[in-house]
Formats: C-alpha cells, structure tokens, sequence
C-alpha cells in the first residue's frame, strides 16, 4: 500500500516539524496539517517566515521549501480527514486539572475528540496514527471510539510516538536514533499498516533503524525513554547539591562519570531544572499507571524523579533570597533566559516560571529577556500558576527586548536557560550597570567562573561550592 496523502491533527510543537520533514522528504505525498486554532493556522501560512508559531533551527527553510508544493496547512480539519490515507493525531494531552488522577493522569479530551471527528467523517478505510505521547493502551481507546462510531470503514491504529527533542527537533528527525512504530502484529491488515509507514520513514532512514513492536511496547517505550532521561537529570542534580557542600565540582563529576562507556555522557548537565511538555507529564503517566495497578512503590519510585526536580528549582530561588542578605522585597532581579531549554521559544514547564513565581512571592521585581519567548506567553505561564492577578504580575515582572536593559540596576541576575548568546556578553559592561555587590546565579552553568569573578561579580554556579 503506496500512500499519497497524509494529514496531521494539531499543528504544533510535534506536528508542524514531524510534517515538514515528512513532507521534504516525501515530494509525492501531499501533507496537510491542520488545526482548529485558526491564529496558529495563518502564523503557520505567514509569508513572513519570523512568524511562524514556533521557533525551530531549520524549520523555515524546510517550509519555505514545501509549503504550498506538498506541505498544507488548514483549518478545515474534517475535508483533510477524508481525502487522506494515513492520520497522524499530534494533539497535545495536558495532565488533568480536574477529576480523578488530576495533577498527575494525561487528560485524554482532545484526543477522544479526535478520534470522533475521525469516526464521523471518513468514508473509506484509514490508519491512524497517535503521535503525541499518550499513556499506555490509548490506541485501544482510539480503537474502541472508531470502530463504535465510524461509518463501517476500516480503521488500523498504530503507535509511532515522537522522539525529537525541541530545539534540535529538525536534526532528530533527519536523523532519528530510531523510528518506533507500535501496531496489531497479529493480524495481516495490522502488517500491512505498519509496513505502509515503514516505508514512508524508509525515503530517508535507514531500514535497521525503524523498529516494529505490538502497541503496548511502543507506547510504553516513550514513557520509559522520557523517564530515563529525566531521572538522569534529577541523579546529577541531586549531586549537584552535594557538590556544592563539598568542594566538589558537578561538571568534573559529570564529565569523570560519562567518560564510563557503561553511563555515557549525555543528560548529566545539572541544572536549575528539567522543564518541556514531556518529562514531567510522562512521568506523571507512569506514576498514575502504576498506582492503579497497586504498584506503590514503583510509583514512589518514579515520583522520586518529580520530588527531585521540583527541590532543584526551590533551591535556585531560594538560594538568591539568602545570598541577597535574606530579602529580595524591592529588589529588581534579571532573568536571562525563561524557554525551558535553547533553541525553542516553548516555555511548557520550564524552571524560569516556577523560579520567578518564588521570587515574586518575596516582592522581587523581575526584569526579563529571552531571545524567542514574547511577554504575552511570560504573563500567561504566570497566570496559569495563580499566584497573583495578571496585574500584579505586570507590576512586579517587565520583560525586556534589550538584556542590557534588563540587567541594569540589578542586585542579582539569574540565569535560566542556556541561550548561546549568554555566553557572548559584554559582561564587564552588564557589571557596571549592576548595584553592587552584584551577584550572577548561573542555573545552567554556562559562564567561565574564573573570568566572571575577575570582573568583580559574586558568582554562584550550580554544583559549585565556593
Ligand atoms: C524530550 C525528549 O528528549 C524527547 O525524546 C521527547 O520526545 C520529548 O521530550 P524535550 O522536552 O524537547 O525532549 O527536551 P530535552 O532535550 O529532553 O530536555 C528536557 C529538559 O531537561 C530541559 O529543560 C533541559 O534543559 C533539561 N536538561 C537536559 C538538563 O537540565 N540537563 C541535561 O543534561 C539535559
Ligand atoms: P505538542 O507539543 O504535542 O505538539 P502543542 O500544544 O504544541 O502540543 O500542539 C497541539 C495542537 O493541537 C494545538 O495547536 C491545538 O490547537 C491542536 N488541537 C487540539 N485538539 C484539536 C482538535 N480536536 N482538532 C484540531 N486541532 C486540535
């Protein structure tokens, strides 16, 4: 089964990149992308490439390339659902805020949603894709709502979960570690979908790559990936703590341990903590999954890695409130950096808001600059946590286009995220302007400490004791 036409439920973080890279690579599939936020569908179709709705190294070359050859995007979700072969759902699948296992169980409206409209709309047999990351045995959920609702078409479901990390996202998928495709391997109809996406994933990587397991393996694989990875950053920050007590030095941990070929040197940067749409929530996932099966101390277990991460970024803020004479009431304080990494002007669970939120408690003034992030997502992340109203937040917290704007006149500047541009600085010129002592708290650890301090700041690096 040669497919020729594609689309894409939720034009976002996952699904615009997937697609554009789909598209690139594949000329003789039409891909249409489409969503119902119609302001994200006219950013996605801007000719001015800038406003593209997410930032991505390399994803305005690939669009400019295929958009309106190959590549669509469009709010008319349900003519997209009926001329295509194959539906990939990359909706997003928020942790509940309500009900049963809020806080901590994937919220599965919009993809229920989805596998409605899809029920209702298609007129001839389809493979449906989940792409987000989903909790283990959703597919049988998307199965049961399509085979109950559909209009007697066939539908075959597989599991083909996303593994590019923001910020590099166009590399992972160029070349991808591994494609993981999940589907019915007991029956031929189940083959024959899964081999119908191996072989679009075959245009550009390599057969040995592309794994097929049963659903359950795939969609349980993601949560595992993301855990590990999670719980790696949480191991190296809590040596991070202890390395600061002793004299110890993270990075020289860090890079003494990865050089150990059976640990590796990759997610051992400590940090002011692990932020993105993911970890958090897939963690989450597994804790619920595992609590409702009665595991509890499997749960604990991966709770841990949340305890953990959360610790860190109290830490940070609390850290700043005790070096600046135990008050920060009244104090303006520079924020570089509030995406939860570089690279992307996602900001979904990143340190910077929970570390700012701490800060304002103690009636600090925030003066922010990040390269891609806009204020009007600063001021919805702050309102999202509810600490203060929107205009109390736009009291205490500015945020600046101009870093030197936004580190003059502090008493500390914290940094949050890892922006190349940091380390590019006029740092002896951002000192001048500063109150003095001025204290420079690196969450990444990203500056040169010999050279910082030889400036004059007071510098305080995570994992570093002094
Ligand atoms: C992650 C997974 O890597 C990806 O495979 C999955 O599909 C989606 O979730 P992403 O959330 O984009 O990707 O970012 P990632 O690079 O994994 O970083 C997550 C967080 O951990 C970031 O806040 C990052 O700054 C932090 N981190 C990462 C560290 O603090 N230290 C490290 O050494 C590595
Ligand atoms: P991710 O990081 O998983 O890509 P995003 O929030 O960036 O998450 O993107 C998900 C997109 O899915 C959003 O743009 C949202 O508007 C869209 N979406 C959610 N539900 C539906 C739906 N039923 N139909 C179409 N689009 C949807």
């Amino acid at each position: 089964m040669q497919i020729k036409s594609i689309c894409c439920i939720g034009a976002g973080y996952v699904g615009g990149p997937t697609m554009a890279v789909i598209a690139k690579q594949c000329p003789e599939i039409q891909v249409t992308v489409v969503d119902t936020n119609h302001a994200r569908i006219n950013d996605w179709n801007d000719d001015d490439l800038n406003n593209l709705p997410i930032f991505e190294p390399g994803l305005a070359e690939i669009v400019t390339e295929v958009r309106g050859k190959n590549l669509h995007f469009s709010t008319e979700v349900d003519k997209a659902i009926d001329e295509a072969e194959m539906v990939f759902i990359s909706v997003n699948t928020p942790t509940k805020t309500y009900g049963k296992g809020k806080g901590m169980a994937a919220d599965l409206k919009y993809i229920e949603l989805c596998a409605r409209q899809i029920g209702r709309v298609a007129k001839s047999d389809k493979i449906v894709i989940e792409k987000s990351t989903l909790p283990v045995r959703t597919a049988s959920a998307i199965k049961s709502i399509l085979d109950n609702t559909g209009n007697g078409v066939q539908f075959q479901i597989l599991s083909n979960p996303e593994f590019l990390a923001e910020g590099t996202a166009i590399q992972d998928l160029l070349h991808p570690d591994r494609v993981l495709i999940g589907g019915n391997t007991s029956t031929k109809e189940g083959e024959q979908a899964m081999q119908a996406l191996v072989e679009i994933y075959e245009n550009w990587v390599p057969k040995e790559k592309i794994l097929t397991t049963n659903v359950w393996s795939s969609e349980l694989s993601k949560l595992t990936a993301n855990a590990f990875l999670a719980q790696r950053v949480s191991s190296i920050n809590a040596m991070s703590e202890i390395c600061e007590k002793t004299g110890a030095d993270v990075q020289e941990v860090s890079k003494a341990i990865g050089m150990d070929s059976r640990i590796g040197p990759k997610f051992l940067n400590a940090s002011v903590g692990f932020g993105g749409s993911c970890f958090q929530k897939d963690i989450l996932n597994l804790v619920y999954i595992a609590k409702s099966y009665g595991l509890n101390e499997v749960a604990d277990y991966w709770e841990q890695v949340i305890i953990m991460n959360d610790h860190q970024k109290d830490r940070f803020s609390d850290n700043i409130v005790s070096t600046l004479y135990n008050t920060v009431s009244g104090k303006k304080i520079g924020f570089l950096g509030w995406a939860f990494k570089k690279n992307t002007n996602d900001t979904r669970e990143s340190a910077a808001i929970k570390v700012a939120d701490n800060l304002l408690n103690e009636q600090a003034y925030i003066a922010v600059y990040d390269p891609k992030v806009k204020a009007e997502q600063i001021y919805k992340d702050l309102e999202y946590i509810g600490s203060r109203s929107l205009e109390e937040n736009k009291k205490y917290l500015e945020v600046f286009d101009n870093p030197y704007e936004a580190m003059k006149d502090t008493h500390g500047i914290a940094i949050l995220t890892e922006w190349d541009e940091f380390k590019e600085y006029d740092w002896e010129k951002v000192y001048q302007q500063m109150k003095k002592p001025a204290f420079l708290f690196d969450g990444r650890g990203i500056l040169n400490k010999k050279e910082i301090e030889n400036i004059g700041f007071v510098y305080y690096n995570i994992g570093l004791g002094n």
